[in-house]
């Protein structure tokens, strides 16, 4: 559609300025983004290059149980679910055992990095390269060959197996084909009971983090609901630690605190009823082990005998991934999302700078910094809130014991300090090469019905079923400022079935609608990719939208265009771009029916697929 045609849209007056892009971006409005974006020059010539950045024809919605991509484009997958990556691996089997899962890639594959291998020269090698994976949770329902029904010890191991990360070598043949390198001495698989992780940071040994088996409350066993990610500019993946909670539960009666409940903490959890079996994740018993989950995890790649790294000093909530940047003056700057109804949208800045070359310094700069949330005003303009004991009345009269409480409980703290309750922030991701940063919304049943969560600005909606898109630049182009302005990239929304607010905002129309944007990312020439994961049933507010898809967009133009749809019941989310841009890899979440060939395999199974152009050219392009 064309973006300039405006849509007669009845947004209400005080909405207006924030929603509509065109008041902020091209009348440069009252919001006062237009400073912070670098004025109009900057935007014109930004524009200019906008015209180029899609060229490929935009894919119609589909329920199709396959993945639909423009024409010229072709996928191959290279690794789904139970697929062995590590030598000695078995073949994929419905009634692989624990034992079996140990050596295959998990289940519900989400966030990816890749992290090319030199060549003999000191180059990158385009063809070699290694890779990161997330594996989210497990579908029981497909995992065993009793679905979950009657569960045995070694079942409940097979499912902690399957989460976790997959790292593994990958190689391009002659033909362009990416295959997984099984005998790579670099993979590995750190998955929920791996005994390779530390913390570090400042709540490293704390009481709060102390337990039965760790005396110490610094070695960590396993990582869960590895969610999105993130790459840092040193060359280490990031991998977030979502919804823990669902993991633990307690017998009836159990009493929870206050800080328990806060992090969704329940008797029950998400009925994986680990708790019966592995002790630890019985909160009656080990109230502390929960709290040594939903960090930031920082790994290093290329050394398979490194330790993963709990970073404290990031803030414990359902992390759904990482965007870092480098500001002008070196500081590492990280920003998050808390993917919960009314939950924040987080920042943390490193003490230290970066410095070139040096990894070891680098690989220390996430263990010191400050913390921040989100504070979105009406008008368009943003503050970061300072998340620091002792500061903004983080202290022990207002029940902030010390620095550790409030890194632990930092979801406590960031609502204590006013940060803005948002619709469900899912990922982050930072422009590469202009200071505009984006986050997706993904939806929220809860907004203007819940007292705790009424509409602002920044979430406009009731009850915001579609889901939308947020964008911001920090004052002075600086992204350790305080302060930033902000507005609205999408509205994601229905103008077929829908008017005002929920048919969306004037980018969105009847031929690249979606709903529920989640997985988002730039590619090194700017194009915003974004993934969603929303409701697929095409039918009612949804109709005409199909499954669930990823698009590409113009940052600044706000033009987005569909470039691919998931098979039936998927959430598509996760993607990483090959150095030369020729590959693009994508995850196909939880696919539903028969993908990509349950005919054989007897189950769907999630799958980290690669995408290439026909021609050999640049994704998207
Ligand atoms: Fe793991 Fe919020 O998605
Ligand atoms: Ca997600
Ligand atoms: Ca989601």
């Amino acid at each position: 559609m064309e973006n300039d045609q405006h849509k007669t849209v009845a947004f209400d007056s005080i909405l207006e300025k924030a929603v509509s892009r065109r008041s902020i971006i091209k009348s440069g409005g009252a919001i006062g983004a237009t400073s912070f974006l670098g004025g109009a020059s900057a935007l014109a010539s930004a524009a200019t290059q906008a015209t180029f950045l899609m060229g490929f024809e935009q894919v119609a919605a589909s329920t199709a149980d396959e993945i639909t991509l423009p024409p010229g484009y072709n996928h191959e997958i290279l690794v789904a679910w139970g697929d062995p990556i590590i030598k000695g691996g078995s073949k994929f089997s419905v009634k692989n055992d624990a034992q079996d899962q140990l050596l295959q890639f998990g289940d519900n594959t989400d966030g990816m990095s890749i992290f090319h291998l030199n060549n003999k020269n000191g180059g990158l090698d385009e063809s070699r390269a290694v890779m990161a994976v997330n594996s989210e949770y497990i579908n029981k329902e497909f995992m065993h060959t009793h679905k979950g029904e009657s569960m045995t010890a070694d079942d409940v191991k097979k499912e902690i197996f399957a989460h976790g990360v997959n790292v593994f070598e990958i190689n391009k043949n002659k033909k362009g084909t990416w295959k997984v390198n099984k005998n790579s001495p670099l993979n590995r698989r750190l998955h929920g009971d791996a005994d390779e992780f530390v913390m570090t940071g400042p709540v490293t040994g704390h009481p709060l983090l102390q337990t039965l088996a760790d005396p110490s409350g610094a070695n960590i066993r396993g990582t869960l609901n590895n969610c999105g990610n993130g790459q840092t500019p040193w060359g280490t993946y990031i991998t977030c630690e979502e919804n823990f909670n669902g993991y633990f539960g307690a017998p009836k009666g159990t009493p929870l605190s206050k800080e328990q409940l806060a992090y969704g903490l329940s008797e029950n959890g998400f009925d994986y009823n680990w708790w019966q079996t592995e002790d630890r994740f019985n909160m009656a018993k080990h109230p502390n082990e929960a709290n040594r989950f939903g960090w930031i995890v920082e790994i290093d790649p290329m050394d398979p005998s490194s330790k993963a790294k709990k970073r404290s000093a990031l803030g414990r909530f359902k992390h759904e991934n990482a965007a870092i940047t480098l500001a002008a003056n070196g500081k590492a700057v990280v920003y998050m999302g808390d993917d919960e109804r009314g939950e924040f949208i987080y920042k943390f800045v490193s003490q230290e700078s970066y410095i070139e070359g040096d990894r070891a310094h680098n690989m220390r700069l996430l263990d010191e910094g400050t913390l921040y949330a989100a504070k979105f005003n009406d008008n368009g303009s943003g503050e970061w809130l300072e998340l620091s004991f002792g500061k903004n009345g983080l202290t022990p009269t207002n029940g902030f014991k010390d620095e550790a409480y409030v890194l632990v409980y930092a979801r406590l703290a960031a609502r204590f300090v006013g940060a803005t309750t948002m619709d469900r922030p899912e990922w982050v991701a930072c422009h590469p090469s202009s200071p505009m940063v984006f986050c997706t919304l993904t939806n929220n049943k809860y907004r203007g019905e819940k007292d705790s969560q009424p509409l602002n600005a920044a979430n406009p909606r009731a009850t915001n079923p579609f889901g939308h898109i947020v964008r911001w630049v920090p004052e002075n182009r600086d992204h350790t400022s305080n302060r930033f302005g902000w507005d609205m990239f999408a509205m994601a929304g229905n103008p077929n079935t829908q008017t005002g607010l929920m048919a969306g905002s004037d980018n969105v129309n009847a031929d690249n609608m979606f709903n529920s944007p989640d997985g988002l990312a730039f590619d090194a020439d700017g194009r915003l990719w974004i993934q969603t994961d929303g409701n697929y049933q095409n039918e009612g507010i949804f109709a005409g939208q199909g499954n669930n898809q990823m698009l590409c967009a113009d940052p600044v133009t706000g033009h987005i265009r569909r470039f691919l749809v998931g098979p039936k019941q998927c959430e598509v989310t996760g993607i990483s771009f090959s150095n030369d841009q020729r590959t693009v890899f994508v995850g196909i979440q939880h696919p539903g029916t028969d993908w990509p060939n349950a005919d054989k395999d007897g189950v769907p199974r999630s799958a980290v697929v690669a995408i290439r152009k026909d021609d050999g050219g640049i994704i998207g392009s």
